[in-house]
């Protein structure tokens, strides 16, 4: 597996601690690390997608256990959680209602037009009106950095 070498303005995450459920930027200090994994269900979920070449779209450090973070790979939007010490997970942004663009909340990502929320753990949903899980990419750690394939 490569990953590009270098961060591009492309390639930026977001930083958001569950336990706050507000947004740092990745160079401050302060963003508490939060509390507990998400759930671990997985019914619903959509399979991760096999091809894409992966991309660095942020330092791991960055991105405390329980939080989550949102980002771009390749001009893609992405939302990132971190269940635990060496899992992440990403996934579109894009609401499965009708498109507009979910935000990290917490251990969950809600969508700000009508209110769905999905389960950082799976993308499921947890609180319609969407019933569809989001999009799902395949993520990694590769070092000290979080690559996700688009
Ligand atoms: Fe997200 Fe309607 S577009 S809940």
């Amino acid at each position: 597996m490569t990953a590009e070498t270098s961060l591009t303005r492309r390639n930026v995450l977001r930083v958001t601690t569950a336990a706050s459920g507000t947004a740092c930027a990745l160079a401050l200090a302060g963003c508490v690390p939060a509390g507990p994994a998400a759930s671990t269900a997985v019914r619903n979920a959509l399979p991760i997608p096999t091809t894409g070449t992966p991309v660095r779209v942020g330092k791991l450090a960055d991105v405390p256990v329980g939080g989550s973070a949102t980002g771009t790979a390749k001009d893609v939007k992405i939302v990132i959680f971190r269940p635990d010490e060496t899992t992440v997970l990403a996934y579109s942004d894009v609401c499965t209602h009708a498109g507009c663009a979910v935000a990290p909340h917490g251990d969950e990502f809600k969508c700000p037009c009508h209110g769905s929320t999905f389960r950082g753990s799976d993308g499921t949903v947890v609180t319609g009106p969407a019933w569809e899980p989001l999009a799902r990419f395949a993520a990694a750690i590769d070092g000290d950095w979080i690559t996700v394939s688009v």
